[in-house]
């Protein structure tokens, strides 16, 4: 393995994606489908358990995909031609880890408060008028707005690098030998 690879870790490509792909899914739905059933329709607990469920997966994901992010080689720094945004880089891409770990925690934080383990997987018990009054749910919706602004820019800087740069980025989390 060279110091300084051609390509992330297949591992990390493989995550890179699925998460991506999860997070959109996640993230559109939470926004347009879960917030949009009143607690009082029946229809309420499938939506909780299925965003429940792939809120668990993206964490634990999330946390495999760290590690294999600690434990393995990276390309070397890519240039966008301005020192500053050369250094916001690597700090986006931490945010973006933090912010998900957000949302699954006050997702975690909220759901017990709300005693939903119980609820949605248990058949015991109400859920309540709705989630408002916990902190969490606030913490939820304000960080939900922040990771789609991050991950907007994410795509937005990608593009740049891939059509505008044309330094061939995106090759850097694709498959092919390192
Ligand atoms: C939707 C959620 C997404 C998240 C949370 C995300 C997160 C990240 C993170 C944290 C990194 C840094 C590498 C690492 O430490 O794992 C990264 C790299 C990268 N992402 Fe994403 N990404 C997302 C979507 C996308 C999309 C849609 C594109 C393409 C348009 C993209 C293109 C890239 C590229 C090209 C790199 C490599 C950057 C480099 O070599 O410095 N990502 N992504
Ligand atoms: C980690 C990835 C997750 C993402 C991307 C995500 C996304 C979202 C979004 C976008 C909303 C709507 C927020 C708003 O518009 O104010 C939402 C609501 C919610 N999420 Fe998540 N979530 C995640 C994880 C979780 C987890 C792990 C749980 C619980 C175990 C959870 C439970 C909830 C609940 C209870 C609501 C409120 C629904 C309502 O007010 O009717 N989320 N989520």
């Amino acid at each position: 393995m060279t110091l300084s690879p051609a390509r992330y870790h297949t591992a990390l490509v493989v995550l890179h994606w699925l998460l991506a792909g999860l997070l959109i899914v996640a993230l559109f739905i939470g926004t347009f489908v879960l917030t949009t059933v009143p607690n009082s329709s029946p229809a309420k607990i499938d939506a909780l358990r299925g965003h429940m469920v792939a809120g668990g997966l993206i964490l634990v994901l999330t946390l495999v995909r760290l590690i294999v992010r600690l434990k393995t080689s990276h390309p070397a720094p890519a240039t966008t031609g301005n020192a500053l945004l050369d250094r916001l880089a690597p700090a986006t891409h931490w945010a973006l880890y933090l912010l998900v770990l957000l949302m699954a925690g006050s997702g975690i934080a909220m759901s017990v408060l709300a005693g939903l383990p119980g609820i949605v997987f248990g058949g015991v018990g109400t859920l309540p008028v709705n989630f408002d009054a916990l902190p969490p749910r606030a913490v939820h919706g304000i960080v939900a707005k922040l990771l789609m602004l991050f991950i907007a820019l994410h795509i937005a800087a990608a593009l740049y690098h891939q059509f505008v740069r044309r330094d061939g980025l995106l090759r850097r989390m694709g498959f092919g030998p390192r």
